[in-house]
């Protein structure tokens, strides 16, 4: 058993996701709907900090001023009530048959007008909740044919949207950051900014690129093949990690959505001991689905096993670093070796060409002769993980 969860854990789901009812392409709902005020109560009660949602979890889409302001106040109470907060709005441009072919890069120009004023009017209730990020994941910003999408006019008005509300974020003076949600496919054959290398990338062409970064999914890394550890990485490096969304995913298959810890288990690990240890201090959010087979209790008991997963993996990360023996596992590898820069302070070519240790004296199948012992190392990481240790 791990610790219970407490606030300081910073722990967020989205409304969405204990709020799912289970109705997937082949079947309709296995469970009724989910009162928001109640997902407030259930969720502090589980020791969970956060709770975020699109527009439309909260108040259902076309609802008119007066049932919107009924739905927001009532939400509100139970925010108070609970102390639970509100770290991250995201807007809802997927759903509704008006996005079909996207928001901010659908070829319509008046569906993308559109999106962008849904946008504002989020980003509006967003600060006055107090959110510090404000999530976009472009779900339908994509195709299925190559007929029907020029990818670089769609690059042109992504860039021109997510400029566009970033500079109204400012202008209005929210304390709001972006976060861009890669994810390769689904539901469009494939979405744009499919990978977090695409999204930053794109963030370095955008004007006011210092307010907007990134919210990579776990599971949306793998569903492209790719090492999230390795996303999530490059992302604190360029200091473009504002948010993640934890869950499990095995392999590149249709979006799984699992409980976090319930797919890649060893990748688990490491993305927690990066996370706790490499300077990460915003949500653990949650975006999950609850298994389609679980009635109300499972559902709960899958919100659970998300926060004691992470803390599971967290306790486990700490076991590992303390252990004298990784640490001199680490130091023969030569892990924080790779700290030292390569080059000496302020050499230049001249000096480093005329270094003959680095080349003329240096043996080349000399250096080849030594084992890293990276294997040792990660049978220690699978030894603290499974408690062997
Ligand atoms: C998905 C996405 C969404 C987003 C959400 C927040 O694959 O459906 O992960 O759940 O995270 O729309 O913007
Ligand atoms: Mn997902
Ligand atoms: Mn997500």
């Amino acid at each position: 058993m791990t610790q219970a969860p407490t606030r300081e854990d910073k722990f967020s789901f989205g409304l969405w996701t204990v709020g799912w009812q289970a109705n997937d392409m082949f079947g309709s709902a296995t469970r009724g709907p989910l009162d928001p005020v109640e997902a407030v109560h259930r969720l502090s009660d589980l020791g969970a900090w956060g709770i975020t949602f699109h527009d439309d979890d909260l108040i259902p889409f076309g609802s008119g001023d007066a049932e919107r302001s009924r739905h927001l106040k009532r939400f509100q109470a139970a925010l108070a009530e609970t102390g639970l907060v509100v770290p991250m709005v995201t807007t809802n441009l997927f759903s509704h048959p008006v996005f079909k072919d996207g928001g901010l890069t659908s070829n319509d120009r008046d569906v993308r007008r559109y999106a962008l004023r849904k946008v504002l009017r989020n980003l509006d209730l967003a600060a006055e909740l107090g959110a510090s990020t404000f999530v976009l994941w472009g779900g339908r910003e994509g195709s299925e044919t190559d007929a029907a999408k020029d990818v670089r006019a769609a690059m042109d008005r992504y860039r021109e949207g997510i400029d566009f509300l970033a500079q109204y974020v400012i202008d209005q003076g929210y304390g709001l950051r972006l976060a861009l949600e890669p994810k390769p496919n689904e539901p469009r054959g494939d979405i744009l900014l499919p990978t977090v290398g695409h999204a930053l990338a794109f963030i370095s062409t955008l004007q006011n690129h210092e307010i907007v970064g990134v919210n990579p999914e776990v599971g949306h890394e793998q569903m492209a093949g790719l090492n999230i550890v390795h996303g999530i990485g490059q992302a604190l490096w360029q200091g473009k990690l504002f948010h993640i969304d934890l869950n499990g995913q095995r392999g590149p298959r249709f979006d799984q959505d699992l409980v976090f810890g319930h797919g890649d288990v060893l990748s688990s690990f490491f993305l927690v001991d990066l996370l706790e240890h490499g300077g990460y201090d915003g949500p653990r959010h949650f975006d999950y689905k609850p298994l389609r087979t679980e009635n109300m209790d499972g559902v709960w008991a899958s919100a659970e096993a998300n926060m004691a997963s992470y803390l599971l993996f967290a306790e486990r990360a700490r076991a590992f670093r303390a252990d004298p023996e990784v640490q001199a596992a680490l130091a023969d590898a030569l892990v924080p070796e790779l700290a030292t820069p390569t080059l000496n302070e302020g050499e230049t070519a001249a000096d480093l060409l005329a270094d003959r240790s680095a080349f003329e004296d240096f043996d080349p199948d000399k250096a080849a002769e030594r084992g890293y012992g990276f294997v040792r190392l990660s049978q220690l990481a699978l030894e603290h993980l499974t408690g062997a240790r």
